[in-house]
């Protein structure tokens, strides 16, 4: 194989516009994200028309714009890549119909990459010397996936959200309580002020031998909760609120985690997706697998939300392993790992 394997690789599953370029995987030469974020706030999420739009809006400056910060040039790529799903079909279909145009254009091999894929791989960008076995949570607004990872490309699934995941119910309290979007960022700030102990909130699932996990009884009861002193015209104090709702998130994470990490004797535990960027989670579930000698991997803050630097990562690997698309690869909304 080539030496020095240059990648660009295209992220629009969601609100994020999103270009990178790397070299043999782990190098990132540029890694350019245009945010949507302040078009969907006032909505209390994404909204996918205005995100499909936006993305046609932003590809081709963040593609140009990565190219200039890797300091190559179009015909210096050896391959491109973009993510196929899970996402939203509009929003995808942007990406990888403009990727599959370059590859066909310049006659460069395409690679269709997962983004859950994308959002572990980011912690081998962070730390490069992560020894696998490892067990990853992977925990953003679409999923909570916990899997056993034996090396590149080998995974095995050992749980999942049977409904809501993570992320969306953060957004969906913050949502209830007006707090705005994306909602985890803003609990986490009110959390800070808040008792984790002043409301008792379910913590659904933990009594399942399982590693699956739900989290809509628990966004229910949260609502319940508000709607009730609503009603009974009791002040409501929302960064109570917060703390003891994340608090329950925190530790169904963390037990559930926890115990996999034991029963599968893996060298660490490993995080992804944006609910990784919540720092008391990682507080917490650090100590906890500290008790345990094991230590816990997260990929830097600008790695754990949508970006294209992880899709070009795992590219990589696909390339190594000639795991090329037809140029008539298709979105999957609903794609699994
Ligand atoms: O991975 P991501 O950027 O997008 C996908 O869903 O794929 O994750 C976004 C999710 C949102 O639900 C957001 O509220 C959550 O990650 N999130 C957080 C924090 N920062 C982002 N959740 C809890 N605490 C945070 N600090
Ligand atoms: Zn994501």
């Amino acid at each position: 194989m080539k030496d020095n394997i240059k990648i660009l690789a295209i992220e629009t599953s969601c609100d994020e516009t999103a270009a990178a370029v790397s070299k043999n995987g782990l190098n990132i030469l540029a890694n350019v994200v245009s945010s949507q974020v302040d078009w969907h706030r006032k909505y209390g999420g994404v909204v996918p028309e205005i995100a499909s739009r936006k993305h046609m809006e932003f590809i081709n400056p963040v593609v140009e714009e990565a190219l200039k910060e890797a300091g190559l040039q179009l015909k210096e790529i050896d391959a491109i890549a973009a993510t196929y799903g899970p996402g939203l079909v509009g929003s995808l279909l942007v990406g990888l119909t403009y990727a599959k145009s370059l590859s066909l254009a310049l006659n460069k091999p395409f690679i269709g990459v997962n983004h859950i894929a994308g959002h572990i791989y980011a912690n081998f960008i962070s730390k490069q010397d992560i020894e696998t076995p490892v067990v990853c949570l992977t925990v953003s607004g679409g999923h909570t996936d916990l899997l056993y990872f034996k090396e590149y490309g080998e995974y095995e699934i050992l749980g999942r959200t049977k409904d809501d995941a993570a992320g969306e119910a953060f957004d969906k309290i913050a949502r209830y309580l007006g707090l705005g979007y994306p909602g985890g960022p803003i609990i986490e700030e009110k959390a800070k002020n808040g008792k984790e102990d002043a409301i008792d909130f379910p913590r659904p699932f933990l009594d399942k031998p399982n590693y699956d996990f739900s989290f809509s009884g628990l966004k229910t009861a949260v609502i319940n909760y508000i709607h009730n002193k609503k009603q009974k015209g009791e002040k409501l104090n929302i960064n109570n609120i917060a703390a003891s709702f994340q608090k329950a998130v925190i530790d169904i994470l963390t037990i559930k985690t926890t115990k996999a990490a034991l029963n599968k004797g893996v060298n660490s535990v490993i995080l992804s997706g944006g609910v990784a960027a919540n720092n008391r989670f990682k507080e917490v579930l650090e100590e906890k697998l500290s008790e345990h000698d094991i230590p816990l991997y997260y990929p830097d803050h600008e790695l754990c939300t949508d970006n294209a630097a992880m899709i070009s990562t795992v590219a990589y690997y696909q390339y190594k392993k000639n795991d090329f698309a037809e140029l008539d690869i298709n979105a999957d909304p609903n794609l699994k790992l």
